[in-house]
């Protein structure tokens, strides 16, 4: 893999292991990436921008102006300039400041002048790394779409054990470049996901609905906006917002509102991945007033759903890719070959509910893709949005063949 071609802005941060950014940035360097080195005041008492403007070739930016002549260096044009911005070490500091918005650096400011994606390898003591503090500007920076590079455990400066290793420098090089590799895996491709569940109205206050949490629909809508795909997203009601500008988001209730949008998006889809759970039946009517109590039972007539995937499926033309989900509490690879043969899939991801850790509302999942050609993988328990670049990285080979 390489890097050839690509802008990187290395921002350093006052660390001990800013030292670390040296070989980083070497490693850059012999990838064939263009690096500006933006360091904050701290980090130049750690590493002297002289070692790293050699390595890099370029003047180290660190103030807003240039002391002795007054020439004044653009956030904003460094921000546009960058493919990709790599902030190794991270202090909490900075995390803090970044989490926050507080401006007061180069870094800082062209942090967040940037639109380039952002990934972030703190480094500090065991006890800062855990303080909830420092997780939860962690969390807020996962949360504006920024990739946070874990810290590794083992011994730090302080000679005390725990996490807050920054990320080894060659590990930090891999994991850019395969975000640059995937980034393209599914440019000018159109994917058409649908998510969540849906709600059967018995009357205007009652409805008939599933645990579904839209979680890893919304996983996988992010996975394919990242790999470069147009996504249209068709979800169910679910407390779940989108971050991705590449994701388009239709709202629907029904199964029956999602079967029209879905139907009309697919035919101009390259891809569909079918991830509602849909309801499989609605009430036969629905009242137009509040269904009052009475002290009899009452017994609800219940009629079929259509079945989307399968119409998809019907309608599936060469070349598109129709991707469904199983979710099953028995006999779960026979059930899934069969769903996969009936609705014309391509493949379907089966996930048990007999998996601890799998299915509804949980952050992880644990899956098996069954393939058409009976191609079986078994993928370990792991967070939803890395089940949903696993189930990516398969889709670009189906539609790249
Ligand atoms: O048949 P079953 O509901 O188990 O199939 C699950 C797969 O079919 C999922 O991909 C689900 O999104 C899709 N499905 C659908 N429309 C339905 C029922 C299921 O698209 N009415």
């Amino acid at each position: 893999m390489t890097l050839k071609g690509k802008h990187i802005v290395l921002g350093i941060t006052g660390s001990i292991a800013a030292y670390k950014a040296a070989y980083l940035l070497r490693a850059f360097i012999k990838k064939g990436a263009e690096v500006q080195v933006v360091i904050t005041p701290a980090g130049k008492e750690f590493i002297t921008p002289v070692t790293l403007s050699a390595l890099s070739g370029k003047p180290v930016v660190s103030e807003f102006f240039t002391a002795n002549d007054g020439t004044w260096h653009s956030h904003v044009d460094l921000g546009l300039w960058a493919d990709a911005m790599v902030i190794a070490p991270a202090t909490a500091s900075s995390i803090g400041k970044m989490a926050h918005g507080i401006a007061d650096n180069m870094l800082i400011t062209t942090y967040l002048s940037s639109k380039a994606p952002v990934f972030i390898a703190p480094a500090m003591d065991l006890d800062m790394f855990a303080h909830p503090s420092t997780q939860h500007n962690l969390d807020l920076l996962r949360s504006y779409g920024n990739h946070i590079i874990e810290p590794t455990s083992g011994e730090l400066a302080s000679h005390l054990e725990g996490k807050g290793r920054m990320e080894e420098p060659d590990r930090i090089v891999a994991i850019i470049e395969d975000f640059f590799a995937t980034q393209q895996s599914l440019s000018k491709k159109k994917v058409m996901i649908t998510a969540g569940p849906t709600y059967e109205k018995l009357d205007p206050v009652r409805f008939i609905g599933n645990y579904s949490s839209g979680k890893m629909g919304f996983a996988i809508a992010e996975a394919c906006a990242k790999a470069g795909a147009e996504v249209t997203l068709i979800t169910g009601p679910v407390s779940l917002t989108t971050h991705h500008p590449g994701i388009t988001r239709i709202d629907v209730e029904s199964a029956d509102e999602m079967y029209e949008a879905a139907t009309a998006s697919f035919t101009q889809s390259d891809a569909a991945i079918m991830c509602a759970a849909v309801a499989d039946y609605k009430p036969a009517t629905c009242s137009q007033q509040k269904m009052k109590r009475s002290g009899d039972d009452l017994t609800l007539q219940l009629v079929p759903n259509r079945d989307i995937a399968a119409a998809l499926g019907k309608i599936k033309k060469k070349g598109q890719c129709l991707i469904g989900f199983a979710l099953e509490t028995n006999d779960e690879a026979t059930n899934a070959q069969s769903k996969l043969e009936k609705k014309n899939l391509d493949f379907v991801v089966l996930n048990s509910l007999q998996n601890p850790g799998a299915g509804f509302r949980h952050d992880t999942n644990q899956v098996t893709i069954i393939e058409r050609n009976g191609q079986s993988t078994d993928y370990p328990c792991k967070p939803k949005s890395e089940v949903a670049d696993d189930i990516v990285a398969l889709l670009a080979q189906y539609l790249n063949r």
